[in-house]
């Protein structure tokens, strides 16, 4: 196994066993003719890029029926309406602006480009949020983005001033045809924004649960620069977010036209002070891992020998590896509650725990909801007031694993 971006020989520093497709909720007639394969991550001694070392073919888990719509959270559409005006102050400088997202999902970034009338394409390969951001009014071309996607969108729409994207990036294995295809399609003073889950987050918190088949990557600052600076993009400038349980925004750019802010160098500080370079700080990982798991299983057997009702908040693709992870099935969690018309009434991947809708959530509230979806916790929270009033608690198992205090 090499690195996709250096091809340094890789080795994997911990496996999180036997794992379905993420976001692969099934029907029961399908059980027992799931996918599985190993999820196991390495660090690359050569260019620090944390990766999967096996990922599942890209059209297993991109298709015409992917689970997930962007514009399900409110969080995230303000958080993308401020995101789509920084782009804008600062990029969007030329008479009649261009600007390509790539993996634009049900339009929830573009569409603020839409609004303004500013000349925009998404590029997105899941048919069923495609059509959803088409019906919206975006311009959007339904495919997979690589080099050769970027010629034949250079071809037909010409050279962007800003390509954007959000929780995209780490999901495309061919880093290098990301790359190659950025450098065509931008103009010479064009710049490329992206943001994900940043790893520094996930071995702060032990939030294994980014890591799941989608997420054949997870990016800190001195790994993007290995990757795109070989390419001739510079990295100019680096913010942290909070989105996802913590995200980091990268700009880069031809550094001819552009100057470089502190912010990299300064980061690039905290990553060596946080050790994201040295194999110890994965050891630890791994060893906080499997101290999650152990103390999650055990809280969730005491609650149920006390016959107490647990339920599962948000079906998320980031529950597989948690679910799968610790062995943790129906018996143990009663069902999963879900907003997506698309995940209700199948099973849960590789652990079959039934998904219900939020209604049934509301209909009987349990004792205790394990909040999967820890990332929205304020949006969720500020909704679900009463579930707190009826005696209901939350377990939290990210960054550690905890109930929180019932309401007096
Ligand atoms: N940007 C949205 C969606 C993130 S989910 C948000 O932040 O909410 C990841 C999206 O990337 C999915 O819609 C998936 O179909 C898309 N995707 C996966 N591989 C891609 C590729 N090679 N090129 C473009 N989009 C891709
Ligand atoms: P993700 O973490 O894989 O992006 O998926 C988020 C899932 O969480 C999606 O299926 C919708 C669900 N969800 C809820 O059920 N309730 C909520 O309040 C939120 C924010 C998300
Ligand atoms: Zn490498």
């Amino acid at each position: 196994m090499h690195c996709r971006s250096c091809e340094m020989s890789l080795k994997p520093f911990m496996s999180f066993g036997q794992q379905p497709i993420a976001n692969g909720f099934i029907e029961s007639s399908a059980i027992g003719n799931e996918y599985f394969y190993e999820l196991e991550v390495a660090v690359c001694p050569g260019c620090g890029l944390f990766q999967l070392v096996t990922q599942p073919d890209a059209g297993m888990m991109f298709h015409k029926n992917y689970a997930f719509f962007s514009k399900s959270s409110k969080g995230m559409q303000r958080h993308f309406s401020a995101f789509a005006d920084y782009v804008r102050q600062n990029f969007l400088t030329s008479a009649s602006p261009f600007v390509v997202e790539i993996g634009s999902n049900d339009g929830i970034l573009l569409q603020n480009f839409a609004d303004w009338n500013i000349a925009h394409l998404g590029i997105e390969p899941s048919q069923n949020v495609f059509e959803e951001a088409k019906r919206n009014g975006v311009e959007t071309l339904c495919a997979f983005f690589s080099e050769d996607t970027s010629d034949k969108v250079c071809d037909q729409y010409g050279k962007a001033d800003a390509i954007i994207s959000a929780n995209v990036i780490c999901h495309i294995p061919d880093i290098n045809s990301v790359a190659k295809g950025i450098v065509k399609l931008l103009k010479p003073e064009g710049v490329f924004i992206f943001e994900d889950p940043y790893l520094g987050d996930v071995v702060g918190k032990t939030s294994y649960d980014q890591i799941y088949d989608e997420h054949v990557f997870l990016f800190c600052v001195g790994s993007v620069k290995n990757i795109f600076e070989k390419f001739g993009l510079t990295l100019l400038d680096v913010l942290p977010q909070t989105t996802h349980g913590g995200s980091m925004r990268y700009v880069l750019g031809r550094q001819q036209y552009h100057e470089i802010s502190d912010n990299v160098q300064k980061q690039i500080a905290k990553e060596t002070a946080l050790g994201l370079s040295l194999d110890s700080t994965y050891d630890a990982f791994r060893n906080n891992c499997e101290k999650s798991r152990a103390d999650l299983v055990k809280l969730l057997t005491e609650l149920k020998a006390k016959k107490k009702k647990v339920v599962g908040y948000a079906a998320t693709s980031k529950s597989t590896t948690v679910l799968n992870y610790c062995n943790i099935g129906s018996d143990l969690i009663d069902f999963i509650s879900d907003t997506s018309p698309e995940k209700q009434n199948k099973l849960s991947p590789g652990k079959h725990i039934p998904v219900k809708s939020h209604d049934e959530f509301v209909a009987n509230y349990p004792d205790y909801a394990v909040l999967f979806a820890w990332n929205h916790e304020a949006e969720i929270k500020s909704k679900e007031k009463r579930f707190e009033e009826s005696g209901g608690q939350w377990v939290h198992f990210v960054p550690d694993v905890r109930i929180d205090e019932p309401i007096q």
